[in-house]
């Protein structure tokens, strides 16, 4: 069960890689004015997406898989556990709003300043301190 915590963790950290540097990325994309420069941050934003969209379906399938193992048995009453995974559903919708915003930086409709991704960057950052918290101390 150690070896499923393990990789669990390790594309979880892929994952967030993604999550903090997409944000960076439309922060970029925001200030570009010119077409090379737009059509450059289009790839590297739906690259970038596509790694951490893998991290993401690989950190939920490893803790799935512990739940079944052992950790659902263990503690499926305690207020840590629940919290964790409400968490990480709200993780999920920022993921899939950061989908929403790539599509209309490549629609040519992103209409947000760079202020506002830059402000949106510390959400997951949030997210991360509060799940690894959750988890590791179990609190309550
Ligand atoms: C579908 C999503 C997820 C599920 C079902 C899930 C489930 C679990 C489970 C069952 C454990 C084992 C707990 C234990 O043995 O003490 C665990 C460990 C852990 N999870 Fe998740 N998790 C998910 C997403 C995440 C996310 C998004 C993060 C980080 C933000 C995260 C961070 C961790 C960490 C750091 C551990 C190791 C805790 C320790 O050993 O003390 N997990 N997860």
């Amino acid at each position: 069960m150690l070896w499923l915590k393990a990789w669990h963790v390790i594309f979880m950290v892929t994952w967030f890689a993604g999550l903090f540097y997409l944000p960076r990325l439309f922060v970029y994309h925001a200030d570009a004015t010119d077409d090379i420069s737009h059509a450059r941050f289009v790839i590297m934003e739906r690259k970038l997406f596509i790694i951490m969209t893998i991290g993401a379906v690989l950190t939920a399938i490893f803790g799935i898989w512990m739940l079944a193992d052992y950790a659902w048995a263990a503690w499926h009453g305690s207020v840590w556990l629940m919290a964790k995974l409400v968490l990480v559903g709200a993780l999920l919708v920022y993921h899939l709003y950061c989908l929403k915003i790539m599509r209309e930086f490549r629609a040519g409709t992103a209409h947000h300043s760079h202020v506002f991704y830059r402000w949106i960057n510390e959400i997951p950052a949030l997210l991360l301190v509060a799940i690894v918290l959750l988890v590791v101390a179990k609190p309550f």
